[in-house]
């Protein structure tokens, strides 16, 4: 049997879709070689939940991670980064007290051409960013660094074209969607098994003065009740396997709490991932500096879909 030619034509598949929220504070609490900053912890709530949802990936077998970030905004086009490594400092422009993260990222490049090639033959804007010195974001990295912090697999970022800022969150959830269609296809076509990451909080209202010790639990809880509520209300729909409503709300949602899925992420990888109907699995929320986070994943496979929160 020729097993090159059976690995070709095997087709590809999502195995996992993780929600993924990217404060730098949680790298930030865990004190990992590459990151400058040193704390006494903080956010075990998210961190914790984290932990748990890496260790579920570790018995995965999977090629690359794929990452859909509010931090790298374009507005021409969506862009996919196409160098095989990037290495350099990540600098958080808001808190660079607490993020000063050495990264060395190496890149799926042949997944991202598909998924570059199948978008633009769908009529997206799309093209490849292959200049050696691009700055990789800190959501990218905060994300892709509590899911896998021994950085061995491959990764590829997606850039958010900013829909929402020319048009309204509403065109937002259509082009996003469109998005996540031919990433789907791409990756169906590829015969690799990808990890697809929407990189971002819930309600982001968040406090506009730091604590004098930024993990200072005392100080950290909810923006405001109304946050809270929202939240809960998009948890509750992932618990009862209503992703295509929280789609549907999605534009609501993001007005109302000024979420970070205005950049499109959570509707991308759902229309991927074909908007489940099976329960997510809640792995923790915690509020920093205010904002909603929650870690969540969908596990298309009903034999190792767990209840753990
Ligand atoms: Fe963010």
């Amino acid at each position: 049997m020729d097993f090159t030619a059976s690995r070709i034509m095997a087709k590809g598949e999502i195995v996992l879709g993780c929600l993924a929220p990217h404060p730098p504070h949680v790298v930030y609490a865990e004190n990992p070689d590459q990151n400058e900053a040193f704390a006494e912890g903080g956010w075990e709530t998210l961190r914790w939940g984290y932990h748990r949802l890496a260790r579920k990936l570790k018995s995965i077998e999977y090629d690359s991670i794929v990452v859909f970030t509010p931090h790298w905004q374009t507005y021409i086009g969506t862009h996919f980064l196409g160098l095989p490594q990037f290495k350099s400092k990540s600098v958080d422009p808001v808190f660079p007290n607490l993020f000063r993260f050495n990264y060395d990222i190496t890149v799926d490049v042949e997944l991202a051409e598909e998924m570059c090639k199948v978008a633009s033959d769908a009529g997206i804007i799309s093209m490849m960013m292959r200049n050696p010195d691009f700055r990789i974001d800190y959501g990218t990295i905060t994300s892709c660094h509590m899911l896998n912090p021994d950085w061995d697999k491959p990764v590829v970022t997606i850039s958010s074209n900013r829909n929402a800022h020319y048009y309204s969150p509403e065109v937002m959830n259509e082009q996003a969607g469109a998005l996540g269609e031919a990433c789907a296809r791409a990756i169906s076509e590829s015969g690799k098994k990808v990890v697809l990451v929407s990189s971002h909080s819930l309600s982001h209202r968040h406090f506009v003065t730091e604590a004098p010790l930024p993990e200072d639990m005392s100080r950290e809880h909810i923006y405001n009740h109304s946050q809270y509520v929202w939240d809960m209300k998009l948890v509750d729909l992932m618990r009862r396997g209503k992703m295509r409503e929280v789609i549907d709300i999605m534009p609501e949602f993001t007005e109302q709490t000024i979420a970070e899925t205005e950049a499109g992420g959570l509707t991308w990888m759902m229309a991927a991932m074909g908007h489940p109907d099976y329960p997510a699995e809640i792995y923790g929320y915690q509020s920093v500096i205010g904002t909603g986070n929650l870690v969540a994943a969908w596990d298309p496979r009903e034999s190792t879909r767990e209840l753990v929160l």
